[in-house]
């Protein structure tokens, strides 16, 4: 992975330019101000040349327009950043420093486009794509916090991109765990696998039902980062769903449906990676994550239709639809948060179609009962971080798609309002103030979109780093 470091020496450079206001710039030769007077402003565009040293010089030009939001114009010079980096492979370099003359607020928005383009899922490549090695970044672009902060990014991001990425043959749920291990080891955070034993003793039926058609053990990690000058009194719980594969079970998976099924443990990747940003961060907030993980198959043993399984705060659960997984697997953990009285509880979950039918990968659908004003500060915190969220409706009427004849509730609703249906099942298990985030769409992408590249794109750790800085700031006024 590519570290972002403080240089002085100028060789390689990529020049970050105020495009509006280029003719007085200090950072470009006069030979660039007369390239760029021939261009329109709209047509600004990255671009390199070489001068007269020999070395590559890449020009992103920034042109705010007119009449973006403050947010819109932070996601433009992501975007740019994430261009700058594309060119900066294309004339082959290994390392490039940057410069700018914009506001570090800017500056930072821009190199977090560019590091977070700056990935490839290349180990199972014969020939990888090439990355740079190093960014380094001039004395006075930002200061020593800030590009700590970026490196925490792009490291817990990567983390979650790398076992999204990673297909069934090389992350089962045992595998997912360990993975967890490795990262808390290094950053304080506490460890704890409850391991088979502790699974069956607690009656988790949701976890064991769905896992019952794999050869493996489910797993089932609580991590905790509990600082000494944390500002919440109750910790903040974070659940994430960790189907490490998803064949649907006898419920199967058609067409392509199953194609990119790997990608259903993009909660757990949203939420180790938000526990492990927040520890390298040292932020001051007692936060726990709970992952649940299995592999959603089918064998002469696994659940089928019809099916009725427990869940280990004794509710029956007709199990219609075996495809219909995540929520059953997600209720153990949400029973399982209740002894932690948590402050509140996020859940990230892959969860349903409905959802990106909605949405598309422009955003995820969050829903749930935790207080208007932590709302604000997740809406606050997703337009910032432009890991965006609408919120969908739990209106009591959506519950009753979920009766059953025979259970107490059933694990599929109707036709319509899938993504609600799945919220009103998970919200039946919920004793505190929650909020539930639909990624199956941003979790992966079948294209790249500027900086979420194709695959596993890392989503929800950004939105929960910025979630957490304005929840501290908020306890503190
Ligand atoms: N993992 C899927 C949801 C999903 C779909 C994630 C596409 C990412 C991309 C989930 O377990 C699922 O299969 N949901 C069903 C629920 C239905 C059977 C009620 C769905 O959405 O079709
Ligand atoms: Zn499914
Ligand atoms: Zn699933």
């Amino acid at each position: 992975m590519a570290s972002i470091y403080k240089t002085n020496s100028l060789s390689h450079t990529v020049l970050l330019i105020d495009g509006n206001h280029f003719e007085s710039s200090q950072l470009i030769s006069p030979r660039i101000i007369e390239i760029l007077k021939k261009k329109s402003k709209k047509d600004f565009k990255v671009f390199g040349i070489i001068d007269e040293h020999g070395n590559d010089i890449i020009v992103a030009p920034f042109v705010s327009k007119e009449n973006r939001s403050a947010t819109a114009l932070l996601e433009d010079v992501r975007t740019l950043g994430s261009v700058a980096q594309k060119v900066s492979v294309a004339v082959q370099l290994e390392t490039i420093s940057v410069a700018s003359e914009l506001s570090s607020e800017l500056n930072f928005a821009f190199l977090e486009g560019f590091a977070l383009t700056n990935y490839s899922f290349s180990k199972y490549k014969s020939n990888s794509s090439p990355q740079l090695k190093d960014i380094y970044v001039q004395e006075n672009m930002l200061n020593d916090q800030a590009i700590g902060t970026l490196n925490h990014i792009v490291k817990s991001v990567f983390y979650a991109r790398d076992i999204v990425n990673e297909p069934l043959s090389g992350l089962n749920a045992k595998s997912l765990s360990e993975s967890a291990k490795s990262f808390s080891e290094n950053v304080g955070i506490q460890y704890q696998e409850l391991g088979i034993d502790t699974i069956r003793s607690l009656k988790m039926g949701g976890v064991l039902g769905v896992n019952k058609g794999s050869l493996n053990d489910p797993t089932f990690t609580v991590l905790e980062w509990k600082p000494e000058n944390a500002v919440n009194t109750n910790p903040i719980v974070l659940v994430g769903k960790g189907v490490v594969y998803d064949s649907g079970g006898y419920s199967i998976k058609v067409g392509d449906g199953m194609k990119t099924m790997k990608c259903d443990m993009g909660g757990a990747a949203a939420v180790f990676g938000s526990i492990y940003l927040a520890a390298l961060e040292k932020l001051p907030l007692h936060i726990i994550t709970i992952v649940p993980a299995v592999e959603n198959m089918i064998n002469e043993k696994a659940i089928v239709p019809g099916d009725i399984l427990t869940i280990s705060d004794g509710t029956t659960v007709e199990v219609l639809n075996t495809d219909a997984e995540g929520r059953l697997i997600l209720s153990d953990a949400l029973v399982y948060a209740r002894q932690f009285n948590p402050e509140f509880v996020f859940d990230f979950a892959t969860l349903t179609g409905a959802a990106m039918r909605a949405l598309g990968s422009e955003g995820a659908a969050f829903m749930g009962t935790a207080s208007q004003e932590i709302k604000d500060l997740v809406q606050a915190a997703a337009y910032y971080s432009h890991e965006r969220v609408s919120e969908m409706p739990l209106w009591e009427e959506y519950a009753e798609q979920l009766k059953s004849d025979i259970a107490d509730i059933s694990n599929l609703g109707g036709p319509l309002a899938g993504a609600i249906t799945a919220g009103k099942f998970l919200e039946h298990f919920t004793k505190y103030p929650w909020l539930h985030f639909d990624i199956a769409a941003t979790a992966f992408l079948s294209h790249s979109s500027s900086y979420r590249l194709a695959g596993g794109t890392g989503t929800g750790i950004r939105l929960m780093l910025e979630f957490f800085k304005r929840y501290i700031a908020n306890v503190q006024k």
